[in-house]
């Protein structure tokens, strides 16, 4: 248990997950990936939980990953199993439907999470970043699959290679998401739109999600995605990256000597 994921179970079924540590701008520590993954776990077995609503507290939906924590893990003071790899594989087999709220910045797993949410709804200054590239790393939670698939290969290069944030109206255009509100609105949409899909069948409800998503896919790209992870994370590259981050200047990258993969 952790106070920086918190739940609310509503009367009509609908799971509020709230990621809660706005002081790091929601940044995700291996604690909070264990919630998370509880969190989905729950609400695949329990008949009173009908869809999962992912919302978040404070100016920004998620930093992603806490950078501190990649920076253990780079020499090897990360969690033997971390509970990263429970949340994505549980995101990839979730069975209920799961509705996200985003406002402000989605960074990193932040944005790749949303890929495998079946109803997004971002507040107009809601901006969608995925600078793995910018920290030496590759992409996760198969986004290196599905974002291509979803918005084309071009879109998804630029979004990955570059790191520059898509303005909500755009991930809308791109089917990233569904719909853009005022950010005054957005949680009381998100609830709105939870509430309806929550009042339909449930049988066939999880049943059409299962036929629109191949989780076994999904699984083996991220097992894929992570042992080119892993070595990216011990990488000179992305301890420079991490360094940078802590020490609040611009990486340089430019006399660190090529490493073969
Ligand atoms: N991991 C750990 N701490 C983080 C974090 C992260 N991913 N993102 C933000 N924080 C912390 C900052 O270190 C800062 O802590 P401090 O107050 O103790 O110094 C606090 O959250 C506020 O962040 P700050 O950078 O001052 O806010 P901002 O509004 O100027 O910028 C972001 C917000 C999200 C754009 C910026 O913090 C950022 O780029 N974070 C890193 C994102 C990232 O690379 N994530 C990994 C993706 S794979």
């Amino acid at each position: 248990m952790t106070p920086e994921i918190k739940y609310e179970l509503s009367g009509c079924g609908v799971l509020a997950v709230t990621i809660a540590r706005p002081d790091k701008k929601n940044a995700l520590t291996n604690e909070m990936y264990g919630a998370l993954a509880d969190a989905i776990a729950r609400a695949n077995d329990d008949d009173e939980i009908r869809v999962l609503l992912i919302q978040a507290d404070g100016d920004t939906f998620s930093a992603g990953n806490d950078v501190s924590e990649f920076a253990a893990q780079s020499t090897g003071d990360g969690p033997k199993e971390p509970n990263v790899v429970r949340f994505l594989q549980g995101l990839a087999n979730a069975r209920k439907p799961l509705v996200a709220a985003v406002q402000g910045k989605a960074v990193g797993v932040g944005t790749t999470m949303l890929l495998h949410c079946d109803y997004v709804l971002l507040s107009e200054e809601a901006q969608l970043i995925t600078p793995f590239v910018n920290l030496a790393l590759v992409p996760e939670a198969a986004s290196s699959y599905l974002l291509p698939l979803r918005i084309g290969h071009a879109r998804a290069f630029e979004m990955f290679a570059l790191g520059e944030a898509v303005p909500a109206s755009a991930a809308v255009a791109w089917g990233i998401a569904n719909k853009v509100v005022p950010n005054a609105e957005l949680r009381a949409e998100a609830h709105l739109v939870a509430e309806k899909i929550a009042a339909k069948p449930i049988g066939s409800l999880t049943a059409m999600k299962r036929l629109m998503r191949d989780a076994e896919k999904l699984i083996a790209q991220m097992d894929c995605e992570r042992s080119i992870f892993v070595e990216r994370l011990a990488s000179a590259e992305a301890k420079e990256a991490f360094a940078a981050f802590a020490q609040k200047r611009q990486a340089d990258f430019t006399r660190i000597v090529r490493q073969k993969m």
